[in-house]
């Protein structure tokens, strides 16, 4: 099973008490911080178009790319629900096939770049997005940093277990190669009329590789595809990342 095709339609609950009202805040801080003047905004992995409809809602000309066809008919779906056009595009980022140079702003939030697990394909998506930006335009994204992907995510088990749904999430990562393999079984209410047959649930799994990448790689492959003026906060500060920062948010200009 890929990733993201069941997972796709309970993402959002599993995501229900992530404050993205303020991830997006953030995100408009580093662009104000990057002195860029942003209109428009391409956004890569944009999923279920958490950060998307909202940065839409604020006036953003901005287009979503991602590679899992349920997480964009879930978002196509909200937008259509809110009166909030999308322009969605199905894609794989390493092939990015995107031909509106001069963008204002390139942004990838929530672990997009985790999900892409060779460093060379990283590399090639950071010089895509350099030749489509303008000069002066900024690239924003953010990542699970190391130190959460090895220590907190690691080789744990997390799960939880709610009236609708209920999951077990089981992490093998490997030192060697810096990769996360999260095997997820979720368990989701089926919606039945009788009240006999109120407790059955369809079982599904998936299993998400991720990679973790140290700070200092990607700051220069950054700087190998010709970013200037690179920054990374930590977590939802504009200070510079600590140790145990699990958030990295990366800010760099053409
Ligand atoms: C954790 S979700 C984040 C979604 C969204 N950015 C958010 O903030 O809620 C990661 C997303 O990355 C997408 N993704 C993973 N690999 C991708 C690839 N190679 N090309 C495009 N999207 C990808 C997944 O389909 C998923 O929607």
């Amino acid at each position: 099973m890929s990733q993201y095709e069941n997972f796709a339609y309970i993402y959002d609950d599993l995501m229900d008490d992530v404050d993205y009202e303020m991830w997006v805040n953030h995100i408009e801080k580093i662009i104000k911080k990057s002195g860029s003047s942003v209109k428009n905004i391409l956004e890569l992995a944009c999923g279920t178009g958490n950060i998307t409809i909202p940065l839409a809602r604020k006036g953003y000309d901005i287009a979503g790319v991602d590679i899992s066809y349920s997480m964009l008919d879930v978002a196509l779906s909200k937008s259509e629900e809110m009166g909030i056009p999308l322009v969605l595009l199905e894609q794989d980022i390493v092939e990015l096939d995107f031909d509106l140079y001069d963008l204002d702003c390139v942004l990838c939030a929530c672990d997009g770049f985790n999900y892409i697990t060779e460093i060379d394909d990283l590399k090639k998506v950071f010089a895509k997005v350099y030749e489509l930006l303008k000069k002066e335009g900024v690239f924003i994204f953010d990542i699970s940093s190391y130190y959460k992907i090895k220590s907190i995510l690691g080789n744990n088990f997390m799960g939880e277990s709610r009236e609708n749904l209920s999951y077990m999430w089981t992490n093998y990562f490997d030192e060697e190669t810096n990769l996360i393999d999260m095997e997820l079984d979720f368990f989701v209410k089926v919606e039945v009329e009788d009240d006999e047959e109120d407790n059955l649930y369809e079982r599904y799994r998936e299993v998400h590789h991720q990679r973790a990448y140290e700070e200092s790689e990607l700051v220069t492959l950054l700087k190998e595809v010709g970013f200037r003026d690179v920054e990374v906060f930590g977590d939802f500060d504009l200070e510079k990342s600590k140790e145990n920062s699990q958030r990295l948010f990366f800010m760099s200009k053409k």
